[in-house]
């Protein structure tokens, strides 16, 4: 057992793995040269990673990849992914192209608004609160100008403010429920420090509201914080193509296509425990955008499979059909991202990351990484239907393996031939190799 910490965070970078390693490692020089060994030889790059999170001992690595020929609302696209599974960037790659030959991907933002709550307690008369409200409504507003004053110079701000009774829910709570326009930012700084402005101000004009009794007066602020579930914050992609264009496969013709794959989306429209997987695969093109672009993955997480059960019952959050010959596949999905803020100016590889996606508006990022995670579903339900996803997936295994065990590019290459025609696993691979080599 080792004994608790104090002052581990004032501990220098060194110290804090001298610590570790002393503490939790057996005081080995391999896993402290491991932490050593990401660190980043120029010293002003490592110090502006070390800073973003706290306690940080070294860099996690993580490949980014490109995946070209996006066609999105007639222009070509290059996108950066981040994500550490491997076939997700030749997956998206292969669907961009299969797209880019039949009309391209078409995305639009149907709508872009943020919501945050003061969630707090009132003990007494409704009815005096509602006028409470209606009276300070254009004090709140004034009292927050000194933060939307540049928001709304950008054209964003503040749309609405409500008051909910929640009470039916839990006892005595009641909720400001703030819509915001936050432009190109994700906004989060922006929401939360407004929200706890205008918690401040309401407690304040609760405590001085004369027709309030003592007990009205004690109003009570639980929280202030932004919420992550945005569905007023919906982009829409879609692809669409003649069904007889759908195949490429000799052995399927374009209307079996269709309807296996319309099959398979229909069961991840009823059938949760396959919803959850058949969005996990949606999730693998989102994510990879939403972190390349420095973005909030887990904010777009939690967002996005809420609003896959809004009815009640977890599903599919694409959906795909055939009218009049024409199979047409889409899906909308709430999405608040940022181009401006945060990591956007701070992280050299995402500012990158937008340059590649030529510097696009918060927008036209939500349209693209809506058209990342459509083609990713659209490309896993094809090898799901088609050769089964084990084929592709087991090809990047073999890489994986032959790397780990550190075989030489040619005997890759004879691995590779030989395992075009057996059966992948890791101890075939290791039993083969050893063959080959002795
Ligand atoms: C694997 O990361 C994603 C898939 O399981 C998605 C799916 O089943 O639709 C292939």
């Amino acid at each position: 057992m080792t004994k608790p910490v104090n002052g581990f965070s004032k501990l220098t970078k060194t110290e804090k793995i001298g610590w570790l390693a002393e503490n939790y490692l057996n005081s080995d020089k391999k896993a402290v040269n491991i932490l050593k060994q990401y660190w980043n030889e120029d010293e002003k790059l490592q110090k502006l990673h070390d800073e973003f999170i706290e306690n940080t001992v070294s860099n996690f690595y993580l490949p980014l990849g490109l995946a070209p020929n996006f066609l999105i609302n007639g222009n070509y696209h290059v996108l950066p992914m981040v994500i550490e599974e491997s076939s997700v960037v030749a997956a998206a790659s292969k669907s961009a192209k299969f797209w880019s030959e039949r009309g391209g991907f078409t995305a639009t933002v149907i709508n872009q608004k943020k919501i945050g709550q003061v969630h707090f307690l009132f003990k007494g008369d409704f009815s005096k609160l509602e006028s409470l409200f209606k009276n300070i409504e254009p004090k709140l507003r004034e009292s927050v100008q000194p933060i939307t004053k540049n928001m709304e110079k950008r054209g964003g701000g503040i749309l609405e403010i409500d008051l909910v009774d929640k009470t039916q829910e839990l006892e005595n709570y009641y909720q400001l429920f703030v819509k915001f326009d936050t432009r190109d930012s994700m906004g989060a700084n922006f929401i939360n420090s407004c929200l706890e402005k205008f918690a401040e101000v309401l407690q304040q004009e609760a405590s001085n509201a004369e027709n309030f009794n003592e007990q009205e007066k004690d109003l009570q602020i639980i929280m202030s914080i932004l919420s992550n579930y945005v569905p007023e914050c919906i982009v829409r992609a879609e692809v669409s193509c003649p069904v007889n264009e759908l195949s490429e496969d000799k052995n399927m013709t374009g209307e079996q296509f269709a309807e296996k794959f319309i099959q398979a989306v229909k069961i991840a429209e009823i059938e949760p425990y396959r919803a959850v997987t058949h969005n996990k695969g949606v999730m693998n093109g989102i994510d990879a955008v939403v972190l390349a672009t420095g973005n909030d993955f887990r904010a777009v997480e939690a967002g996005i499979h809420a609003y896959a059960s809004r009815n009640g019952k977890y599903s599919s959050l694409t959906h795909a059909e055939v009218t009049h010959g024409i199979f047409r596949f889409w899906m909308e999905i709430p999405l608040a991202l940022g181009t401006v803020g945060g990591l956007t100016s701070l992280h050299p590889l995402v500012k990158l990351a937008l340059d590649i996606l030529q510097r696009p508006s918060a927008e036209e990022l939500m349209e693209i990484t809506t058209v990342a995670g459509l083609a990713q579903n659209f490309a896993a339900l094809r090898s799901l239907i088609t050769t089964g996803i084990q084929q592709g997936h087991m090809k990047m295994h073999l890489m994986n393996i032959l790397n780990q065990i550190q075989a030489t590019e040619l005997e890759k290459e004879e691995m590779v031939a030989y395992f075009t025609h057996h059966t992948i696993t890791h101890s075939s691979v290791i039993e083969q190799l050893e063959k080959m080599r002795s």
